[in-house]
């Protein structure tokens, strides 16, 4: 069995064929990039659109299969935005029906989670996800994945991205911090709000704005990053010594950077824990990972039935059951 995987909730439209013991087959993607400013949800929905047909051409080429191998369409049913979720729905629908195979909505966060548990090996762990539109740390119990802690406000990577626009590049601007950080250890003071298991990131953005003057950009990368991160890493800390889970592993598309994924690191070697950081090209929103967890939800015996395939765009990681952790064994 194969499983066809379509990725569409914001900027990237991706399709991922991944067979059933995990190989990914075929990984590939078309990221809208908006000429100004940040993504227009419905620009973003039009340009996947376009883009469909020739992504679908290419993946079947990459992965060596034909359509008629497919046994299961996997679409990314929520969360994200809303006319880019909806397109992507559309797609997946009409693929479904034309070739009359069994439709599976997946949730993109899980999917997020169980693509870097599969390409880590990471059985159980406290996993850290950050994106441009998400930051949670979240830990397996009893079939589904428990949120110890999330942004009050705005997602880490939204606001790497607003600063970057603010001071002047294009999007995303995750990498290109990383890149003027690492020409500094200049720290400037910026306010670090960490509120029980939650952080705050707003307060944040409007101070590391506010301090630009025009000159002091890297070393204002650099503290953006090291109070930004450090929030992330300190919540992830306690979730892992609350839980006494065996492992971290890092994920999402902010999972690329360097500075992010060493200070996770220490606080696992402090803890004797292993670290796992989801490999770059499976980082970013991506079709694989919707393609395998589809894959496991159908063995679990759960599909979508077309009327109830409609999306939602604020569907949470903690609301999905996740039937294959409760049987598989949890110790690493
Ligand atoms: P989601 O829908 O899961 O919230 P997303 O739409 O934001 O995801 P991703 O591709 O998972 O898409 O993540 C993109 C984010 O990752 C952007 O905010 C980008 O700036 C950030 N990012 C990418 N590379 C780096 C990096 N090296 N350092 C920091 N942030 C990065
Ligand atoms: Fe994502």
């Amino acid at each position: 069995m194969i499983c066809l995987g379509i990725e569409g909730t914001a900027h990237t439209l991706g399709i991922g064929i991944v067979s059933e013991d995990g190989t990914v087959l075929a990984n590939v993607r078309e990221v809208f990039v908006p000429e100004t400013g940040g993504i227009h949800p419905r620009e973003a929905a039009e340009f996947h659109a376009k883009k469909i047909s020739n992504l679908l051409a290419r993946a079947l080429k990459q992965s060596g299969q034909d359509l008629k191998n497919v046994g299961l369409i996997a679409f990314s049913q929520g969360p994200g935005l809303p006319p880019c979720l909806r397109g992507t729905a559309v797609l997946a629908r009409s693929l479904a029906l034309d070739l009359r195979l069994p439709l599976i909505g997946v949730n993109h966060c899980l999917a997020h989670v169980e693509i870097g548990r599969l390409v880590s090996g990471a059985k159980d762990p406290i996993t850290l996800y950050v994106s441009g539109g998400n930051t949670l740390v979240a830990g397996h119990a009893e079939g589904r994945y428990r949120i110890f802690g999330e942004t009050l406000d705005i997602p880490i990577g939204n606001m790497l991205d607003v600063f970057a626009r603010k001071v002047g590049f294009g999007h995303p601007g995750g990498p290109k911090i990383e890149k003027l950080a690492a020409k500094s250890s200049t720290y400037l003071h910026l306010p670090y709000v960490v509120k029980g298991m939650d952080l705050s990131y707003s307060g944040l953005l409007t101070a590391a704005v506010n301090k630009f003057n025009g000159e002091n950009l890297e070393s204002l990368c650099f503290s953006l990053q090291e109070v930004a991160f450090s929030m992330l890493a300190e919540v992830t800390e306690r979730a892992l010594a609350h839980t006494e889970k065996k492992s971290i592993l890092l994920t999402g598309g902010v999972a690329a950077n360097h500075r992010l994924q060493e200070m996770l690191e220490s606080i696992a070697n402090d803890h004797g824990v292993s670290f796992h950081v989801v490999s770059r090209k499976l980082a970013g929103d991506n079709g694989a990972m919707i393609a395998w967890t589809g894959l496991r939800l159908f063995q679990h015996g759960i599909t979508t039935p077309i009327e109830h395939s409609h999306v939602d765009s604020k569907w949470r990681l903690d609301d999905v059951e996740i039937p294959w952790r409760i049987n598989e064994g949890e110790s690493e």
